[in-house]
């Protein structure tokens, strides 16, 4: 695996609750064979957690659009079940981690969760080749995600979700990836969040 140990790793933490799924992006750090996360209050995926659900699949991608919709669209994620662990994970993701979920603090906005791999699963070998669009569109959720938690800053993120609607407009002549950015800003200015 090519994860770090000293930079966040953007993954989807998929959780399964009773006939529930969700995923949502997350960023692990990697150390000594376990996966670390901050899992902030007001998500589901924080409020699973807190309501006891213990196993995971850590979803590895490099298609922005499973973030953009694990984000904004999530009803256009599709679940494949592991036969060992029947355990969900994304379809179209490259790897699937299968793992123990522990939570090892517990701080007023947020739990320090550890993850304990027990199974690894590879869906793809083809090698990829990096696009800046990919890395503006996931950079734009990130700051979309942030927008609630820190009203403060919310001119300076739109700021920075324009700049990657440019540089997305800048290096693909891509419907898919212009409708979606454009989605992140027309949803901040509609809602106000
Ligand atoms: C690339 C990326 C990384 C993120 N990393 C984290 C993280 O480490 N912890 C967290 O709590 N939220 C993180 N977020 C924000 C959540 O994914 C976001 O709030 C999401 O909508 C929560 O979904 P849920 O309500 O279904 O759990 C990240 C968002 C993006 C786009």
């Amino acid at each position: 695996m090519s994860f770090r140990s000293d930079t966040y790793n953007e993954v989807l933490l998929t959780l399964r609750s009773g006939d529930l799924v969700n995923s949502a992006p997350v960023g692990v750090l990697y150390r000594r064979g376990k996966l670390y996360a901050r899992i902030y209050s007001g998500s589901k995926t924080y409020e699973s957690i807190k309501s006891g659900v213990n196993k995971c699949s850590v979803c590895i991608t490099l298609d922005p659009f499973l973030f953009y919709y694990a984000v904004l669209e999530k009803d256009k994620l599709r679940y494949v079940f592991d036969e060992y662990t029947d355990y969900p994970c994304i379809v179209d993701c490259d790897t699937c981690i299968y793992g123990e979920l522990e939570v090892l603090e517990e701080k007023q906005y947020y739990l320090w969760i550890a993850i304990k791999p027990e199974r690894i699963k590879f869906y793809r070998r083809l090698p990829r080749v990096y696009h800046r669009c990919d890395y503006a569109l996931i950079e734009a959720l990130i700051y979309y995600t942030k927008i609630p938690y820190v009203e403060h800053l919310r001119e300076k993120y739109i700021e920075k979700i324009m700049s990657c609607r440019e540089t997305i407009y800048r290096s693909t002549r891509s419907k898919r990836y212009r409708e979606a950015i454009d989605k992140i800003l027309s949803l901040i200015r509609s809602y106000n969040i």
